[in-house]
C-alpha cells in the first residue's frame, strides 16, 4: 500500500518536473501529452464498454459522465481517439476509433437539433481522412440532408434548437440559432464536394452571412442566441442562454466564431471571412479581462457594471471565476489554422495560440495521470447559467487541444 502510494507521489512530482520544464522552455514536448493522452484514454477504454454511451465529463464523485448517442457530444470521443491514431499510427487506437465512430452511424438521420455537424464531423468526417469508404461517405452526406432540413430560406439560417424561452421568462424564441452552428458548416461543405450540389454549399454561405450580420457586435464580439421571427426572416432578439447577459460575450461562442469564420475563409477564400475571424481573435486575445495565463474566463463580462445576469447568478457561489479551458482549445486550433492565412501579419495569431497550448499543458490544466476521470484538460465549463459542468474536464475541450497540438506540430 505505502509503496504504490509513494510510486503514485514518484510518478505526480516526474509529471509536474517535466511539464514545467516543457512550459518554462517555451517549447512543445507532443510526446509527453499524446503519452498522457494514451495513458489517460487506455484507462477511459478500460471502463466504457457500453458504444451507446460516449465519455463526456466527469461526475462529482469522479465517475465519468457519459451521454447519449443522440446528444450534442457524441462525436468527439471518436475524434479524440482518431486525434491519438493521428500521432501514433498504433492500430489498437485505430480500432478503437473506428468502433466508437460506428457505433453514431444512426445519428445520420437525426434532425432534433443542429449538433449532427458536431458528432458526426468529428467523428465520421477523422474517419474519412484515415480509412475513407463508400458507408462512411454516404453517412456524411445523410448527415448533412439532415442538417438541412433545419435550414429556412426565409431567415437565411439553419435552426439551432427547437423553441424555447430566454432567462427571463419573458421572450420567447421559435428560431433561436447560435453563433456555435457555424462548426456544423464543415459538414455541408463536404457534402457539397462529394455530391456536387450546389445546395449544400449556398446553405452554408447564407447561414454564415446571416451570423455575419446579426451575431457579430460591432466591436466583433458576439451574441450567443439571435431569434428570427420565421414568416418574414426579420431578426427578433439578441440575447445569451451559456454565457453571462445578452450583451456579454461567452468566451465559448466568441471561440466557435473565431474557428467558424476560418472555416469559411478557408472554404470560399472570401476575404470578409477571414477578416470576421481575425477581428473576433483580436477581441478575445487584447481583451483587458482576458488572464496572463490566456484561458479565458467562462464569459469575458463576468459580473461587469453594464451586464445584468437573467438568470440566478450570485457570485458568493464562486471563490473565483471558473475559467473555461475548452474555450482556450478551440481558440488555439482557430488560431493556428488561421495564421497561415495571413502570411506575416499571421505570427501574433501563431504566438498566441503557442502560449495558450503551453498553459493548457502545464499542471494547472494538464491532468495528473491516472486523474481528472480519465480526460486531460481540467477547468472547463459547460453551462454556468444551467448549473450545469462548472470547472471540469470536457471532451470536446481534449479534442480540440490535441487538434490544436496536431496542427501546431504539421507546422513545424
Ligand atoms: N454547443 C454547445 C456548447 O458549446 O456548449
Amino acid at each position: 500500500m505505502i509503496i504504490r502510494k509513494c510510486s503514485a507521489l514518484l510518478l505526480l512530482l516526474l509529471f509536474t518536473l517535466q511539464s514545467t520544464a516543457q512550459q518554462k522552455a517555451g517549447k512543445h514536448d507532443f510526446d509527453f501529452v499524446f503519452r498522457l493522452a494514451e495513458r489517460q484514454y487506455t484507462d477511459m477504454l478500460a471502463i466504457s464498454k457500453d458504444l451507446h454511451r460516449y465519455p463526456r465529463t466527469s461526475n462529482s464523485d469522479g465517475s465519468v459522465h457519459y451521454d447519449t448517442v443522440d446528444d450534442w457530444t457524441g462525436g468527439f470521443w471518436p475524434g479524440c481517439l482518431w486525434d491519438i491514431y493521428q500521432f501514433t499510427k498504433k492500430d489498437n487506437w485505430k480500432k478503437a476509433a473506428i468502433q466508437w465512430t460506428e457505433s453514431l452511424e444512426n445519428n445520420q438521420y437525426n434532425t432534433r437539433h443542429h449538433d449532427i455537424g458536431f458528432m458526426m464531423y468529428s467523428s465520421y468526417g477523422n474517419a474519412m481522412k484515415f480509412v475513407p469508404q463508400a458507408a462512411y461517405k454516404k453517412i456524411l452526406v445523410q448527415s448533412a440532408r439532415s442538417l438541412i432540413t433545419r435550414y429556412n430560406p426565409v431567415v437565411k439560417s439553419i435552426k439551432s434548437w427547437n423553441y424555447r424561452k430566454s432567462w427571463d421568462g419573458k421572450t420567447e424564441w421559435f428560431f433561436p440559432v447560435i453563433i456555435d452552428n457555424m462548426m456544423n458548416l464543415e459538414l455541408l461543405f463536404y457534402a457539397g464536394k462529394v455530391t456536387g450540389d450546389p445546395l449544400f454549399r449556398q446553405v452554408a454561405i447564407n447561414h454564415a452571412e446571416t451570423a455575419m450580420k446579426y451575431h457579430i457586435r460591432k466591436d466583433y464580439s458576439s451574441y450567443h442566441v439571435v431569434d428570427y421571427d420565421t414568416i418574414t426572416g426579420k431578426m427578433l432578439h439578441q440575447q445569451t442562454c451559456q454565457g453571462f447577459a445578452d450583451n456579454s460575450t461567452w468566451a465559448r461562442g466568441q471561440a466557435w466564431g473565431i474557428y467558424g469564420f476560418t472555416l469559411m475563409y478557408r472554404e470560399t477564400r472570401d476575404m470578409r471571412y477571414l477578416n470576421t475571424a481575425k477581428k473576433m481573435a483580436d477581441f478575445f486575445m487584447n481583451h483587458p479581462n482576458l488572464p496572463k495565463d490566456k484561458i479565458p474566463y467562462w464569459d469575458f463580462n463576468v459580473g461587469q457594471p453594464g451586464y445584468k445576469a437573467d438568470w440566478k447568478y450570485n457570485p458568493a457561489d464562486f471563490n473565483e471565476t471558473p475559467r473555461d479551458a475548452s474555450a482556450a482549445a478551440i481558440t488555439a486550433s482557430a488560431l493556428l489554422e488561421m495564421q497561415g492565412y495571413l502570411g506575416k501579419k499571421g505570427a501574433p495569431y501563431k504566438a498566441f495560440a503557442i502560449a495558450v497550448l503551453q498553459s493548457l499543458s502545464s499542471p494547472a490544466y494538464l491532468a495528473a495521470p491516472g486523474t481528472n476521470s480519465h480526460f486531460l484538460l481540467k477547468h472547463s465549463v459547460g453551462s454556468i447559467p444551467h448549473g450545469n459542468e462548472i470547472d471540469v474536464p470536457l471532451v470536446y475541450a481534449d479534442y480540440y487541444f490535441l487538434e490544436a497540438l496536431l496542427r501546431l506540430k504539421n507546422l513545424q
